[in-house]
Protein backbone atom coordinates (compact mmCIF):
# COMPACT_ATOMS: atom_id res chain seq x y z
CA UNK A 1 0.00 0.00 0.00
CA UNK A 2 1.15 3.59 -0.74
CA UNK A 3 2.38 5.92 2.11
CA UNK A 4 1.07 9.21 2.51
CA UNK A 5 2.49 12.05 4.36
CA UNK A 6 -1.16 12.06 6.46
CA UNK A 7 -0.69 10.92 10.46
CA UNK A 8 -3.17 8.60 9.96
CA UNK A 9 -1.90 7.76 6.20
CA UNK A 10 -1.96 3.62 6.47
CA UNK A 11 -5.58 3.42 6.39
CA UNK A 12 -6.63 5.78 3.52
CA UNK A 13 -5.82 5.12 0.00
CA UNK A 14 -5.56 8.42 -1.51
CA UNK A 15 -4.17 11.95 0.20
CA UNK A 16 -7.21 14.65 0.54
CA UNK A 17 -7.67 17.42 -2.12
CA UNK A 18 -6.15 20.25 -1.55
CA UNK A 19 -9.11 21.75 -1.11
CA UNK A 20 -10.68 19.21 1.52
CA UNK A 21 -7.20 20.22 3.49
CA UNK A 22 -7.94 23.62 2.99
CA UNK A 23 -11.07 23.24 4.43
CA UNK A 24 -10.72 20.91 7.28
CA UNK A 25 -7.11 22.60 8.57
CA UNK A 26 -6.90 24.69 11.64
CA UNK A 27 -3.24 26.05 12.07
CA UNK A 28 -3.66 29.46 10.60
CA UNK A 29 -5.56 30.43 13.48
CA UNK A 30 -4.77 27.69 16.23
CA UNK A 31 -1.05 28.15 15.99
CA UNK A 32 -1.34 30.68 18.53
CA UNK A 33 -2.18 27.81 21.27
CA UNK A 34 1.13 27.01 20.53
CA UNK A 35 2.77 27.59 23.86
CA UNK A 36 0.27 26.05 25.96
CA UNK A 37 -0.15 23.23 23.61
CA UNK A 38 3.62 22.81 24.47
CA UNK A 39 2.95 23.55 28.32
CA UNK A 40 0.55 20.66 28.05
CA UNK A 41 2.80 18.30 26.15
CA UNK A 42 5.40 18.58 28.62
CA UNK A 43 3.06 18.66 31.90
CA UNK A 44 1.71 14.93 29.75
CA UNK A 45 5.56 13.70 29.32
CA UNK A 46 6.46 14.50 33.12
CA UNK A 47 3.16 12.52 33.97
CA UNK A 48 4.08 9.50 31.01
CA UNK A 49 7.89 9.28 32.95
CA UNK A 50 6.71 9.64 36.43
CA UNK A 51 4.42 6.29 36.13
CA UNK A 52 6.90 4.61 34.11
CA UNK A 53 4.82 5.09 31.12
CA UNK A 54 7.64 6.42 28.80
CA UNK A 55 11.75 5.88 29.83
CA UNK A 56 13.13 9.02 31.97
CA UNK A 57 15.80 9.24 28.75
CA UNK A 58 12.85 10.06 26.63
CA UNK A 59 11.20 12.60 29.17
CA UNK A 60 14.63 14.83 29.27
CA UNK A 61 14.50 14.29 24.87
CA UNK A 62 11.16 15.40 24.66
CA UNK A 63 11.70 18.19 26.74
CA UNK A 64 14.49 19.33 24.51
CA UNK A 65 12.79 19.24 21.83
CA UNK A 66 9.69 21.06 23.04
CA UNK A 67 11.89 23.69 23.99
CA UNK A 68 14.34 23.63 20.78
CA UNK A 69 10.53 24.32 19.08
CA UNK A 70 9.75 26.66 21.54
CA UNK A 71 12.26 28.55 20.74
CA UNK A 72 11.62 28.01 17.31
CA UNK A 73 8.46 29.35 17.30
CA UNK A 74 9.67 32.79 19.35
CA UNK A 75 11.84 33.57 16.92
CA UNK A 76 8.85 33.10 14.18
CA UNK A 77 11.18 30.01 12.43
CA UNK A 78 9.45 27.78 12.73
CA UNK A 79 7.59 26.38 9.64
CA UNK A 80 3.78 25.87 9.91
CA UNK A 81 2.30 23.47 7.44
CA UNK A 82 -0.76 23.31 6.22
CA UNK A 83 -0.70 19.34 5.36
CA UNK A 84 -0.13 18.72 9.12
CA UNK A 85 -3.57 20.90 9.46
CA UNK A 86 -3.25 21.65 13.52
CA UNK A 87 -1.05 23.35 16.07
CA UNK A 88 -1.24 19.88 17.36
CA UNK A 89 0.33 17.25 14.48
CA UNK A 90 3.04 20.51 13.40
CA UNK A 91 4.51 20.37 16.89
CA UNK A 92 4.08 16.75 17.35
CA UNK A 93 6.07 16.13 13.64
CA UNK A 94 8.85 18.35 14.56
CA UNK A 95 9.44 17.02 17.55
CA UNK A 96 9.62 13.80 15.92
CA UNK A 97 12.46 14.81 13.32
CA UNK A 98 14.31 16.30 15.93
CA UNK A 99 14.50 13.86 18.64
CA UNK A 100 13.41 10.61 16.65
CA UNK A 101 11.30 7.78 18.57
CA UNK A 102 10.68 9.39 21.81
CA UNK A 103 8.80 12.01 20.12
CA UNK A 104 6.61 9.52 18.70
CA UNK A 105 6.01 8.31 22.17
CA UNK A 106 4.33 11.69 23.35
CA UNK A 107 1.12 11.32 22.11
CA UNK A 108 0.63 7.89 23.91
CA UNK A 109 -2.56 7.64 26.30
CA UNK A 110 -3.62 11.26 24.62
CA UNK A 111 -5.90 12.29 21.90
CA UNK A 112 -6.11 15.52 20.22
CA UNK A 113 -9.78 16.11 21.11
CA UNK A 114 -7.62 15.89 25.19
CA UNK A 115 -5.34 17.69 24.07
CA UNK A 116 -6.67 20.43 22.30
CA UNK A 117 -9.21 21.49 24.91
CA UNK A 118 -6.56 21.15 27.34
CA UNK A 119 -5.01 23.97 25.39
CA UNK A 120 -8.18 26.14 24.99
CA UNK A 121 -8.48 26.13 28.64
CA UNK A 122 -5.01 26.90 29.55
CA UNK A 123 -5.25 29.57 26.94
CA UNK A 124 -8.80 31.02 28.17
CA UNK A 125 -7.21 31.13 31.22
CA UNK A 126 -3.96 33.14 30.64
CA UNK A 127 -6.79 35.92 28.84
CA UNK A 128 -9.13 35.54 32.06
CA UNK A 129 -6.38 36.83 34.09
CA UNK A 130 -5.36 39.29 31.15
CA UNK A 131 -8.74 40.83 30.93
CA UNK A 132 -9.13 41.26 34.59
CA UNK A 133 -6.06 43.17 35.09
CA UNK A 134 -7.01 45.56 32.45
CA UNK A 135 -10.26 45.95 33.50
CA UNK A 136 -8.53 47.19 36.93
CA UNK A 137 -6.72 49.14 35.20
CA UNK A 138 -9.84 50.53 33.43
CA UNK A 139 -11.32 51.30 36.78
CA UNK A 140 -8.66 52.73 38.18
CA UNK A 141 -8.88 55.31 35.27
CA UNK A 142 -12.39 55.97 36.19
CA UNK A 143 -11.82 56.47 39.38
CA UNK A 144 -9.02 59.23 39.06
CA UNK A 145 -11.59 61.02 36.86
CA UNK A 146 -14.21 60.62 39.32
CA UNK A 147 -12.07 62.01 41.95
CA UNK A 148 -11.42 65.28 40.24
CA UNK A 149 -15.39 65.48 39.20
CA UNK A 150 -17.20 64.74 42.64
CA UNK A 151 -18.50 68.45 43.20
CA UNK A 152 -19.21 68.53 38.60
CA UNK A 153 -22.65 68.89 38.32
CA UNK A 154 -24.38 67.49 35.21
CA UNK A 155 -28.05 66.90 33.96
CA UNK A 156 -28.43 63.38 34.69
CA UNK A 157 -30.79 61.48 32.51
CA UNK A 158 -34.05 59.41 31.99
CA UNK A 159 -35.33 58.79 28.34
CA UNK A 160 -32.72 61.39 27.16
CA UNK A 161 -34.56 63.71 28.98
CA UNK A 162 -32.85 65.88 31.87
CA UNK A 163 -34.27 64.40 35.16
CA UNK A 164 -32.41 65.46 37.88
CA UNK A 165 -28.59 66.92 38.75
CA UNK A 166 -26.24 64.82 39.72
CA UNK A 167 -22.16 64.51 40.00
CA UNK A 168 -20.41 63.68 37.11
CA UNK A 169 -18.36 61.56 39.47
CA UNK A 170 -21.38 59.53 40.53
CA UNK A 171 -22.11 59.05 37.03
CA UNK A 172 -18.82 57.34 36.07
CA UNK A 173 -18.73 55.26 39.13
CA UNK A 174 -21.78 53.73 37.45
CA UNK A 175 -19.19 52.40 35.45
CA UNK A 176 -16.94 51.13 38.25
CA UNK A 177 -19.64 48.99 39.63
CA UNK A 178 -20.29 47.60 36.08
CA UNK A 179 -17.19 46.65 35.80
CA UNK A 180 -16.57 45.74 39.19
CA UNK A 181 -19.52 42.73 38.90
CA UNK A 182 -17.91 41.74 35.10
CA UNK A 183 -14.88 40.61 37.18
CA UNK A 184 -16.80 38.87 39.07
CA UNK A 185 -18.33 37.33 36.82
CA UNK A 186 -15.14 36.46 34.94
CA UNK A 187 -12.95 35.07 38.43
CA UNK A 188 -16.66 32.92 38.70
CA UNK A 189 -16.14 31.58 34.95
CA UNK A 190 -12.75 31.10 35.82
CA UNK A 191 -13.23 28.40 38.56
CA UNK A 192 -15.24 26.27 35.38
CA UNK A 193 -12.49 26.62 33.13
CA UNK A 194 -9.38 25.78 35.52
CA UNK A 195 -10.23 21.92 34.84
CA UNK A 196 -7.94 19.25 33.23
CA UNK A 197 -9.49 17.41 30.29
CA UNK A 198 -6.48 15.40 29.67
CA UNK A 199 -6.37 11.85 30.73
CA UNK A 200 -10.19 11.72 28.72
CA UNK A 201 -8.12 10.49 25.62
CA UNK A 202 -10.25 10.54 22.51
CA UNK A 203 -13.37 10.13 24.34
CA UNK A 204 -13.69 6.73 26.81
CA UNK A 205 -10.26 7.28 28.88
CA UNK A 206 -7.06 5.52 28.79
CA UNK A 207 -5.98 1.80 29.15
CA UNK A 208 -2.90 3.41 30.48
CA UNK A 209 -2.50 3.49 33.88
CA UNK A 210 -2.37 7.19 33.94
CA UNK A 211 -1.95 10.07 36.85
CA UNK A 212 -4.41 13.00 35.81
CA UNK A 213 -3.79 14.71 39.25
CA UNK A 214 -0.41 15.13 38.58
CA UNK A 215 -1.16 16.50 35.12
CA UNK A 216 -3.76 18.70 36.69
CA UNK A 217 -1.43 19.84 39.70
CA UNK A 218 1.15 20.35 37.23
CA UNK A 219 -0.51 22.61 34.61
CA UNK A 220 -2.44 24.34 38.00
CA UNK A 221 -5.68 23.66 37.48
CA UNK A 222 -8.56 23.15 40.50
CA UNK A 223 -9.40 19.81 39.49
CA UNK A 224 -9.55 17.08 36.80
CA UNK A 225 -12.89 16.93 34.28
CA UNK A 226 -15.15 14.42 35.59
CA UNK A 227 -16.35 12.80 33.09
CA UNK A 228 -14.53 11.86 29.68
CA UNK A 229 -17.42 12.35 27.60
CA UNK A 230 -17.73 15.69 28.77
CA UNK A 231 -14.21 16.82 29.11
CA UNK A 232 -13.81 16.28 25.07
CA UNK A 233 -17.40 17.31 23.87
CA UNK A 234 -18.56 20.34 25.91
CA UNK A 235 -17.34 24.12 25.14
CA UNK A 236 -19.74 25.45 27.97
CA UNK A 237 -16.74 27.15 29.30
CA UNK A 238 -16.00 29.01 26.43
CA UNK A 239 -19.65 30.13 25.54
CA UNK A 240 -19.34 31.67 29.52
CA UNK A 241 -16.53 33.22 28.84
CA UNK A 242 -18.04 34.51 25.64
CA UNK A 243 -20.90 35.50 27.47
CA UNK A 244 -18.80 37.95 30.30
CA UNK A 245 -17.20 39.05 27.24
CA UNK A 246 -20.28 40.56 25.30
CA UNK A 247 -21.99 41.78 28.57
CA UNK A 248 -18.79 43.74 29.19
CA UNK A 249 -18.28 45.24 25.59
CA UNK A 250 -21.99 45.91 26.24
CA UNK A 251 -21.05 48.02 28.93
CA UNK A 252 -18.55 49.69 27.32
CA UNK A 253 -20.54 50.64 24.32
CA UNK A 254 -23.18 52.31 26.53
CA UNK A 255 -19.84 54.03 27.66
CA UNK A 256 -19.32 55.02 24.29
CA UNK A 257 -22.58 56.07 23.45
CA UNK A 258 -22.57 58.50 26.30
CA UNK A 259 -19.08 59.91 25.20
CA UNK A 260 -20.63 60.24 21.72
CA UNK A 261 -23.36 62.30 22.84
CA UNK A 262 -21.51 64.23 25.60
CA UNK A 263 -19.10 65.28 22.38
CA UNK A 264 -21.92 66.67 20.31
CA UNK A 265 -21.27 70.17 20.05
CA UNK A 266 -24.65 70.56 21.11
CA UNK A 267 -23.93 69.14 24.62
CA UNK A 268 -20.69 69.97 24.66
CA UNK A 269 -19.77 68.01 27.44
CA UNK A 270 -16.59 66.59 27.23
CA UNK A 271 -13.61 66.84 24.61
CA UNK A 272 -11.66 63.80 24.08
CA UNK A 273 -7.84 63.92 23.71
CA UNK A 274 -6.84 64.78 20.15
CA UNK A 275 -5.14 61.41 19.95
CA UNK A 276 -8.48 59.60 19.97
CA UNK A 277 -10.38 61.64 17.42
CA UNK A 278 -10.15 62.17 13.72
CA UNK A 279 -10.76 64.63 11.67
CA UNK A 280 -13.22 64.91 8.51
CA UNK A 281 -11.68 64.32 5.12
CA UNK A 282 -14.39 66.96 3.59
CA UNK A 283 -15.60 68.77 6.18
CA UNK A 284 -12.67 71.21 7.98
CA UNK A 285 -14.74 71.57 11.31
CA UNK A 286 -15.12 68.30 12.49
CA UNK A 287 -13.89 65.75 15.45
CA UNK A 288 -15.14 62.64 15.03
CA UNK A 289 -15.37 60.13 18.46
CA UNK A 290 -14.12 57.47 15.78
CA UNK A 291 -12.69 55.00 18.99
CA UNK A 292 -16.09 55.31 21.17
CA UNK A 293 -18.18 54.09 17.66
CA UNK A 294 -15.92 51.52 17.34
CA UNK A 295 -16.33 50.21 20.35
CA UNK A 296 -19.97 50.19 19.84
CA UNK A 297 -19.80 48.81 16.65
CA UNK A 298 -17.19 45.86 17.46
CA UNK A 299 -19.74 45.19 20.85
CA UNK A 300 -21.93 43.64 17.75
CA UNK A 301 -19.03 41.27 16.72
CA UNK A 302 -18.42 40.01 20.43
CA UNK A 303 -22.24 39.54 21.11
CA UNK A 304 -22.45 37.89 17.64
CA UNK A 305 -19.62 35.14 18.50
CA UNK A 306 -21.60 34.20 21.57
CA UNK A 307 -24.07 33.52 19.42
CA UNK A 308 -21.97 31.33 17.51
CA UNK A 309 -20.58 29.34 20.07
CA UNK A 310 -24.10 28.72 21.19
CA UNK A 311 -25.47 27.39 17.44
CA UNK A 312 -22.06 25.62 17.33
CA UNK A 313 -22.94 23.43 20.02
CA UNK A 314 -26.38 23.03 19.81
CA UNK A 315 -26.75 19.94 18.01
CA UNK A 316 -23.79 18.21 18.76
CA UNK A 317 -23.95 14.48 19.83
CA UNK A 318 -21.56 13.32 22.36
CA UNK A 319 -18.10 13.10 22.23
CA UNK A 320 -16.22 15.19 20.06
CA UNK A 321 -17.28 16.41 16.70
CA UNK A 322 -14.63 18.16 14.52
CA UNK A 323 -17.18 21.46 14.70
CA UNK A 324 -15.58 22.12 17.91
CA UNK A 325 -12.59 23.51 16.03
CA UNK A 326 -14.90 26.01 14.81
CA UNK A 327 -14.46 26.87 18.56
CA UNK A 328 -11.15 28.56 18.09
CA UNK A 329 -12.10 32.05 16.20
CA UNK A 330 -14.74 33.68 17.45
CA UNK A 331 -13.38 33.19 21.22
CA UNK A 332 -10.19 34.44 19.79
CA UNK A 333 -11.80 37.40 18.70
CA UNK A 334 -13.62 37.86 21.28
CA UNK A 335 -10.29 37.99 23.65
CA UNK A 336 -8.65 40.31 21.45
CA UNK A 337 -11.51 42.61 20.90
CA UNK A 338 -12.41 43.08 24.73
CA UNK A 339 -8.60 43.49 25.31
CA UNK A 340 -7.91 45.68 22.98
CA UNK A 341 -10.87 47.64 23.89
CA UNK A 342 -10.00 48.18 27.77
CA UNK A 343 -6.75 48.88 27.14
CA UNK A 344 -7.88 51.80 24.97
CA UNK A 345 -10.37 53.13 27.44
CA UNK A 346 -7.89 52.94 29.85
CA UNK A 347 -5.69 55.36 27.84
CA UNK A 348 -8.49 57.51 26.39
CA UNK A 349 -10.14 58.24 30.01
CA UNK A 350 -7.19 60.17 31.46
CA UNK A 351 -7.64 62.18 28.86
CA UNK A 352 -11.05 63.00 28.63
CA UNK A 353 -11.61 67.27 29.35
CA UNK A 354 -15.03 68.75 31.10
CA UNK A 355 -17.15 71.61 30.18
CA UNK A 356 -18.29 72.36 33.46
CA UNK A 357 -20.33 75.45 31.97
CA UNK A 358 -21.90 73.56 29.44
CA UNK A 359 -22.82 70.63 32.21
CA UNK A 360 -24.17 72.72 34.47
CA UNK A 361 -26.19 74.79 31.98
CA UNK A 362 -27.86 72.44 30.31
CA UNK A 363 -28.95 71.01 34.41
CA UNK A 364 -30.59 74.66 34.71
CA UNK A 365 -32.32 74.37 31.41
CA UNK A 366 -34.83 71.71 31.86
CA UNK A 367 -35.90 72.02 34.81
CA UNK A 368 -33.93 69.44 36.70
CA UNK A 369 -34.66 70.95 40.55
CA UNK A 370 -38.34 70.50 39.93
CA UNK A 371 -38.02 67.20 42.05
CA UNK A 372 -36.48 68.54 45.05
CA UNK A 373 -39.58 71.40 44.47
CA UNK A 374 -42.07 68.85 45.37
CA UNK A 375 -40.10 67.22 48.34
CA UNK A 376 -39.74 70.43 49.72
CA UNK A 377 -43.50 70.90 49.72
CA UNK A 378 -43.86 66.99 51.04
CA UNK A 379 -41.98 68.22 53.90
CA UNK A 380 -44.64 71.30 54.64
CA UNK A 381 -47.03 68.32 54.63
CA UNK A 382 -48.20 68.52 50.95
CA UNK A 383 -49.21 64.70 49.72
CA UNK A 384 -46.59 63.92 47.52
CA UNK A 385 -49.36 63.36 44.30
CA UNK A 386 -50.35 67.16 45.25
CA UNK A 387 -46.71 68.31 45.57
CA UNK A 388 -46.03 67.14 41.79
CA UNK A 389 -49.17 68.35 39.92
CA UNK A 390 -48.27 72.19 41.74
CA UNK A 391 -44.85 71.52 40.66
CA UNK A 392 -46.10 70.97 37.55
CA UNK A 393 -48.22 73.79 37.51
CA UNK A 394 -44.60 75.90 37.99
CA UNK A 395 -42.64 74.79 35.71
CA UNK A 396 -45.32 75.08 33.61
CA UNK A 397 -45.31 78.69 34.42
CA UNK A 398 -41.37 79.23 34.55
CA UNK A 399 -41.13 77.67 30.96
CA UNK A 400 -43.66 80.64 29.63
CA UNK A 401 -41.40 82.72 31.29
CA UNK A 402 -38.56 81.13 29.61
CA UNK A 403 -36.58 80.72 32.78
CA UNK A 404 -35.46 78.76 35.63
CA UNK A 405 -37.63 77.81 38.63
CA UNK A 406 -34.92 79.17 40.99
CA UNK A 407 -34.90 82.35 38.52
CA UNK A 408 -39.05 83.17 39.55
CA UNK A 409 -39.41 85.60 42.53
CA UNK A 410 -40.69 84.43 45.78
CA UNK A 411 -44.31 86.27 45.46
CA UNK A 412 -44.58 84.30 41.67
CA UNK A 413 -43.68 81.00 43.56
CA UNK A 414 -46.31 81.54 46.18
CA UNK A 415 -48.76 81.64 43.55
CA UNK A 416 -48.54 77.89 43.17
CA UNK A 417 -48.97 77.42 47.62
CA UNK A 418 -48.57 79.92 49.90
CA UNK A 419 -45.95 77.34 51.58
CA UNK A 420 -43.47 78.18 49.90
CA UNK A 421 -40.91 80.39 51.92
CA UNK A 422 -37.53 82.34 51.59
CA UNK A 423 -35.71 78.93 52.33
CA UNK A 424 -36.63 77.46 49.02
CA UNK A 425 -34.13 78.90 46.63
CA UNK A 426 -31.03 77.02 48.35
CA UNK A 427 -33.35 74.17 47.72
CA UNK A 428 -33.86 74.72 43.75
CA UNK A 429 -29.92 75.43 43.55
CA UNK A 430 -28.37 72.19 41.47
CA UNK A 431 -25.75 72.26 44.65
CA UNK A 432 -28.25 71.64 47.34
CA UNK A 433 -30.22 69.61 45.01
CA UNK A 434 -27.13 66.96 45.08
CA UNK A 435 -26.12 67.48 48.71
CA UNK A 436 -29.76 66.21 49.68
CA UNK A 437 -29.19 62.40 48.23
CA UNK A 438 -27.13 61.75 50.86
CA UNK A 439 -27.62 58.48 51.64
CA UNK A 440 -25.56 55.09 50.10
CA UNK A 441 -25.61 55.16 46.62
CA UNK A 442 -26.67 58.85 46.59
CA UNK A 443 -25.53 61.50 44.55
CA UNK A 444 -24.05 63.75 46.95
CA UNK A 445 -20.56 64.68 47.03
CA UNK A 446 -20.09 63.22 50.36
CA UNK A 447 -21.26 60.05 49.27
CA UNK A 448 -19.26 59.87 46.12
CA UNK A 449 -16.31 60.44 47.58
CA UNK A 450 -16.99 57.54 50.24
CA UNK A 451 -17.83 55.20 46.79
CA UNK A 452 -14.72 56.57 45.41
CA UNK A 453 -12.24 55.72 48.64
CA UNK A 454 -14.53 52.26 49.08
CA UNK A 455 -13.19 51.99 45.62
CA UNK A 456 -9.75 52.34 46.27
CA UNK A 457 -9.64 50.07 48.62
CA UNK A 458 -10.86 47.18 47.05
CA UNK A 459 -8.89 47.99 43.80
CA UNK A 460 -5.69 47.13 46.05
N1 LIG B 1 -7.82 20.83 15.27
C1 LIG B 1 -8.74 20.06 16.05
C2 LIG B 1 -9.70 20.97 16.79
O1 LIG B 1 -9.45 22.11 16.86
C3 LIG B 1 -8.01 19.22 17.03
C4 LIG B 1 -8.76 17.97 17.46
C5 LIG B 1 -8.90 17.07 16.29
N2 LIG B 1 -9.41 15.83 16.66
C6 LIG B 1 -9.87 14.96 15.77
N3 LIG B 1 -10.32 13.84 16.21
N4 LIG B 1 -9.88 15.22 14.49
O2 LIG B 1 -10.71 20.58 17.32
Amino acid sequence: MKKHSNTWSGRFNEPVSELVQRYTASVNFDKRLAEFDIQGSLAHAQMLASVGIISEADRVDIEQGLSTILQEIRNNNFEWKIELEDVHLNIEKRLTTLIGDAGKKLHTARSRNDQVATDIRLYLRAAIDEINHLTQAMQLALLNLAEIHVETIMPGFTHLQVAQPISFGHHLMAYYEMLSRDRERLTDCRKRVNRLPLGAAALAGTGYPIDRMLVAQILNFDHVCANSLDAVSDRDFAIEFCACAALMMVHLSRLSEEIIIWMNPLFGFIQLADRFCTGSSIMPQKKNPDVPELVRGKTGRVNGHLIALLTLMKSQPLAYNKDNQEDKEPLFDAVDTLTDTLRIYSEMIPGITVNHEAMRSAAMRGYATATDLADYLVNKGIPFRDAHEIVAQAVRFAESKSCDLSKLTLAQLQQFTPLIEEDIFSVLTLEGSIKNRNHVGGTAPDQVRQAIAQARRDLT
